[in-house]
């Protein structure tokens, strides 16, 4: 999720529609409504929240300050000018709203492990996949659990899309600052100047015919031949036909005492370098769940490793999920664009 992300209303009806009727977040509906003008009135209560426990991060007032991923946010800022603590505060809040997406997702996987009503071939995915040595990447960049969660995630694309401004939104007068109260438009008068943008359609990119040659089959195994964000460098740029890469090449080494730094390909995506050896992220465009290039999502492989533990539970206790077929489900807002129908239950036969 970015800040201004928004959805691509086709792609998610679509999508809805072939999930236990999930609905489009759409403001005309009183759920979404009533839910959205209740996030907005504790929005400033929210921000300074966030703000006083930033300072107990800072001045050590709790234990194990470094379990924080603030922390290692508020120990790389440097001396601010690139990442202030209202950026910090910010990004916790906006982290909030990403982590919706899990909800989002754990529904997704629900619906389609469903032993009535589910996705018999991704039923068959998961049990080949655990039943093998889910673990051991025998030297191809993803494990085949790994491999398992990127289909899972292509194929339910929990962010249908998103719209990025062409030029810097925070120079005023462009649009919208980082949250502030007051509408744009109030701000700056009429006419409403805004910059261009950009919509990078992540479901249908990840579908598209131009990527893959089986783009509508489930079908884990096709991350063994496609680029990882290392691979993309100066000489793949030259391949593609670039007279150079369309992102510098550059390097952040962190501050907060690992060996470790962050990477960016030629299409911008950033990737981690651990003790000089990269992290492998595909690169590839038929692989846009987390979007791709610069705003690529940075909680992409903490959200894989949450979704790669989860499917292990679920196969250590035999977890089995179930639809309750009720007559009238009550409604679950579950993520910024989805209200579910509750009527997924799970039951555990260890
Ligand atoms: C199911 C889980 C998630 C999905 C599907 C998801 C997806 C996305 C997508 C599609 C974007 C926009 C990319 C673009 O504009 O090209 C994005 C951006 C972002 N995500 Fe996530 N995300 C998830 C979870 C998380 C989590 C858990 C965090 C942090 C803890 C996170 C942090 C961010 C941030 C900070 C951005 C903005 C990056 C930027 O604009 O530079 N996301 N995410």
């Amino acid at each position: 999720m970015s800040p201004d992300a928004s959805v691509d209303r086709e792609t998610v009806c679509e999508h809805a529609a072939e999930h236990n009727g999930a609905l489009l977040g759409d403001p005309t509906q009183p759920i979404v409504y009533d839910n959205y003008m209740t996030v907005r009135a504790l929005l400033d209560f929210l921000k300074d929240w966030i703000d006083e426990r930033l300072d107990d991060i800072t001045r050590g007032r709790i234990t194990d300050p470094e379990k924080t991923i603030a922390w290692y946010w508020l120990k790389n800022a440097g001396d601010g000018t690139h990442f202030a603590k209202k950026d910090v505060v910010f990004e916790c809040f906006h982290n909030f709203v990403a982590l919706s997406q899990w909800g989002n997702t754990i529904f997704g996987i629900m619906s389609r492990l469903s032993q009535d009503g589910g996705d018999s071939r991704v039923r068959a995915a998961f049990e080949k996949t655990m039943a093998g040595d889910p673990d051991a990447a025998n030297g191809a960049p993803y494990t085949p659990l790994e491999m398992f969660v990127m289909e899972l995630f292509r194929t339910i694309s929990p962010n249908g899309g998103s719209v990025s401004a062409i030029s810097d939104a925070r120079q005023s007068g462009s649009s919208d600052n980082y949250g502030d109260s007051g509408s744009p438009a109030a701000r700056f008068g009429l006419p409403w100047e805004r910059s261009g943008f950009m919509v990078s359609p992540h479901t249908s990119t990840s579908f598209d015919p131009v990527h893959w040659t089986n783009p509508s089959q489930f079908d884990p195994d096709r991350y063994r031949d496609v680029p990882t964000s290392a691979q993309v460098d100066e000489a793949k740029s030259k391949q593609i036909g670039f007279a150079k890469c369309p992102f510098d090449l550059t390097t952040m080494k962190v501050s907060d005492g690992r060996n470790a730094a962050m990477a960016n390909s030629a299409f911008g995506t950033v990737f981690g370098v651990v003790d000089g050896k990269p992290l492998p992220v595909c690169d590839y465009a038929g692989f846009a769940p987390f979007g791709f290039g610069y705003r690529r999502c940075p909680g992409e492989q903490l959200t894989i490793n949450v979704f790669e533990d989860f499917l292990r539970k679920v196969w250590r206790d035999k977890i089995t999920f179930h639809s309750l077929h009720l007559p009238n489900p009550r409604k679950v807002p579950i993520g910024p664009n989805a209200v579910i129908d509750d009527d997924v239950s799970f039951a555990r036969l260890s």
